[in-house]
């Protein structure tokens, strides 16, 4: 597969770095920390606070911090920026290259199971796979992508994720008109659905526990654990996954389980992940219909593509890139971290044990110093090897799912329920912006886009 071809050369060739570590001073340091990290944790690592995505999308939050990012690059050269914090190794990294070596690097030694992740998942998924290590970690990742099923375009229950799609946005099509509540309820019923089955549909409780939760892993070791909620979250998760229901995940999850993968799986956590991580998709999901109604002549082949699309099994290439440039434009991970088990050679010069990695989302897909092409939106980057200089020459830093060995195994699954949830939405109508920032073509697209604000209606093809 193309796309599969252009993760694998982000990451063959990931090399050495040529600039050693530079150690910020006091000012170099407040810098960052205020421009680049202060507002990534301010609007939420694990489940976004809506008032501060509506603030930094006026300030043009993500804007600030690649331009942060630059700055500190011109000034202190290329190699990863140490932050003077006491007690800690922390660097940001600025190049493309030395991105790449990290994530083709993990799970050793750049280990995905950081500090600050193990302090805020645990509060939900005490045993996912994203803060596990070692063995356990090894069976978790072989089953997530097995049940994900990785690399492949159409999941074996990608023709109940249809039905599943059309049958939830039917009362939204025949509105016309959708925004961001009504979106993301209709998104919150496909997902449990299509996770734990027709029985799970109208678990609201089980989707609030978990924001409750998230909301408490937002603050990390600040917050204590909720032993209780987060077990009864986990027996929620449980009980709905053994009724096995076809069509669902949780049919293929109950077939997989044990077996081959051994018993130290711990299901409930790996399921209460992909359960949080599906809030992601909806958001990416409906950025993309921005890029839809911004993108008219694109908007107009996509509805061709799903015209000629297989039923049950349709093939939406197009449909997939719009998906992926939305978490390009505006990343939903919105930093990748990792931390060294061994000390790691950068130029010459040693970085300890124990050192986390910084790898900021925006900076890496929207480097417009590195990208000629960042600020618009580009479709082909994910559809064309050959697309010219800037584009797929480029493609060692878009890492919206991740890459290397632990990158995202839900991203096939995610591009097709996303395509299929769009292709339900739109059917042969155009999508019309109605509120939010738009993401027209003509000029640099917005870095920060409030999904919260978006709001769309149909209306025939003109
Ligand atoms: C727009 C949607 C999504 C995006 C952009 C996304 C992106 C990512 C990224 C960047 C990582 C690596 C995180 C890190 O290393 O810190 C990751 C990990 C992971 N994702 Fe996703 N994800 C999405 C949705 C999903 C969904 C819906 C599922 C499951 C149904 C899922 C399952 C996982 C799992 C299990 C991991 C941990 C992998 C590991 O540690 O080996 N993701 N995802």
């Amino acid at each position: 597969m193309v796309e599969q071809a252009q993760h694998d050369r982000a990451v063959e060739e990931p090399g050495t770095s040529s600039a050693a570590p530079v150690r910020l001073g006091a000012g170099g340091t407040a810098r960052l920390v205020a421009g680049v990290l202060a507002p990534m944790l301010a609007q939420g690592i694990i489940v976004r606070r809506p008032a501060v995505v509506r603030l930094l999308d006026r300030w043009q939050g993500d804007d600030r911090a690649v331009r942060a990012l630059q700055r500190a690059r011109a000034r202190y050269g290329r190699g990863p920026l140490v932050l003077r914090i006491p007690g800690r190794s922390v660097a940001l990294l600025t190049g493309a290259q030395d991105a790449a070596r990290v994530l083709a690097g993990s799970p050793e030694p750049f280990a995905p199971a950081t500090t600050e992740k193990r302090a805020a998942l645990q509060h939900f998924q005490p045993g996912g796979v994203l803060i596990s290590d070692g063995a356990p970690r090894a069976a978790r990742r072989r089953w997530n992508e097995d049940v994900l099923q990785l690399d492949v375009p159409l999941h074996e229950q990608a023709a109940a994720i249809g039905a599943v799609a059309a049958e939830e946005l039917a009362p939204l099509r025949r509105a016309g008109s959708w925004d961001w509540p009504t979106f993301t309820e209709a998104w919150a019923r496909i997902t449990r659905r299509v996770t734990l089955g027709d029985g799970a549909r109208d678990d609201v409780g089980l989707t609030d526990e978990l924001a409750r939760l998230r909301g408490r892993a937002n603050w990390a070791y600040l917050r204590r654990t909720d032993h209780d909620g987060r077990r009864r979250l986990l027996a929620a998760v449980q009980d709905h996954l053994d009724r096995a229901e076809p069509g669902s995940l949780a049919a293929t999850v109950t077939a997989a389980a044990g077996g081959e993968h051994g018993a130290d799986l711990d299901l409930p956590s790996q399921v209460a992940h992909w359960l949080f991580a599906w809030d992601a998709a909806g958001i990416a999901t409906h950025r993309a219909a921005a890029l839809l109604a911004g993108h008219p002549e694109h908007a107009a082949a996509v509805r061709a593509e799903v015209a000629a699309a297989v039923p049950g099994r349709p093939d939406l290439p197009l449909l997939r890139a719009t998906v992926l440039e939305s978490v390009r434009l505006w990343p939903t991970t919105l930093a990748v971290l990792r931390e060294t088990t061994r000390p790691t050679d950068w130029g010459g010069r040693t970085a300890p044990a124990g050192t986390t990695f910084v790898l900021v989302s925006s900076l890496l897909h929207r480097d417009d110093e590195q990208l000629p092409e960042a600020d618009r939106f580009v479709p082909r980057m994910w559809l064309d090897e050959t697309a010219p200089a800037g584009t797929s020459a480029s493609l060692r830093s878009m890492v919206p799912f991740s890459a290397g060995p632990a990158r995202c195994p839900g991203r096939d699954l995610v591009l097709h329920t996303s395509s299929v949830v769009l292709a339900a939405l739109l059917g042969p109508d155009e999508p019309v912006q109605t509120a939010g920032r738009s993401a027209p073509d003509t000029g640099p697209l917005p870095r920060t886009l409030d999904h919260t604000a978006l709001r769309f209606a149909l209306r025939p093809p003109s």
